[in-house]
């Protein structure tokens, strides 16, 4: 199975990713986390990332579909997996339906995610993340046992760069902008799946899940 989630910034795509990750055995491809690795690693791509990200900007197409190809084609990928945070532009979908195109395979439904955007400040406003091995946590709905130190690893817990009010407001502002038409275009090919992650996780995948099951794919 080949999945994609699409929802704006701290909609709940990572939360939710993992949890269908776990439950059927997909490769986890997040875009902000692979540019986020590759920013503490002080990579060029990470130096040319960090620009962007930092301002709540989109990283350009160019940079992005390469990646993601490179890392499609890792040998995890052939069990099924989860693109979170890509595609974002038109240019970037269209680019994906060439790579799959070329090898051969499909995406089998888009989920897309749905909370309003009040909610959506408060979340990443709260938001914390380890340092070390990238766990997500959250100071006001998923606190850490010992405050500041991962419950995973005992690695500082840190806020992101980019979860300050301002960057998340531009961050908001480009979704809108480059990435929702996407739902427009995915509904066209009939592939939109929709999980309401307004109150409670469990609920947006239990949504998802029924709208998979809806459409034979689990
Ligand atoms: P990326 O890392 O993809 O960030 P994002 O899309 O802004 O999404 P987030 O990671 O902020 O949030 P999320 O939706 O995963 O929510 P989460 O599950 O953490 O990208 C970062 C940057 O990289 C971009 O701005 C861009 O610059 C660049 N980039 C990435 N991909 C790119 C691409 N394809 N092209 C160009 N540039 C790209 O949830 C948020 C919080 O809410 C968490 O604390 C969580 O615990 C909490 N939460 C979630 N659900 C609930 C709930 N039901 N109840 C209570 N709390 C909840």
């Amino acid at each position: 199975m080949n999945l994609i989630i699409l929802g704006a910034p701290g909609s709940g795509k990572g939360t939710s990713a993992t949890v269908l990750r776990e439950k059927y055995s997909l490769a986890h491809i997040s875009t902000g986390d692979i540019f986020r690795s590759n920013i503490k690693n002080g990579t060029p791509l990470g130096v040319e990332a960090k620009s962007y990200i930092d301002k709540g900007e989109l990283v350009p197409d160019s940079l992005t579909v390469s990646m993601v190809e490179d890392r499609l084609s890792q040998d995890d990928c052939k069990k099924g997996y989860i693109l979170d945070g890509f595609p974002r532009t038109l240019a970037q979908a269209e680019a994906l339906e060439e790579m799959l195109a070329k090898n051969n395979d499909k995406i089998d439904a888009v989920l897309s995610i749905i909370v309003d955007d009040e909610i959506i400040k408060d979340r990443v406003g709260s938001r914390r993340v380890c340092e070390k091995c990238g766990a997500s946590f959250n100071i006001k709905f998923k606190p850490t046992m010992v405050p500041g130190v991962c419950d995973l690893c005992a690695g500082n817990v840190i806020q992101r760069a980019d979860d300050n009010p301002e960057t998340v407001a531009n961050r908001l502002t480009t979704y809108y902008k480059n990435t929702q038409p996407l739902i427009d275009f995915y509904a066209n090919k009939g592939l939109i799946v929709e999980g309401n992650n307004n109150v409670d996780s469990n609920k947006c995948i239990a949504d998802i899940e029924n709208g998979l099951k809806a459409k034979g794919i689990i």
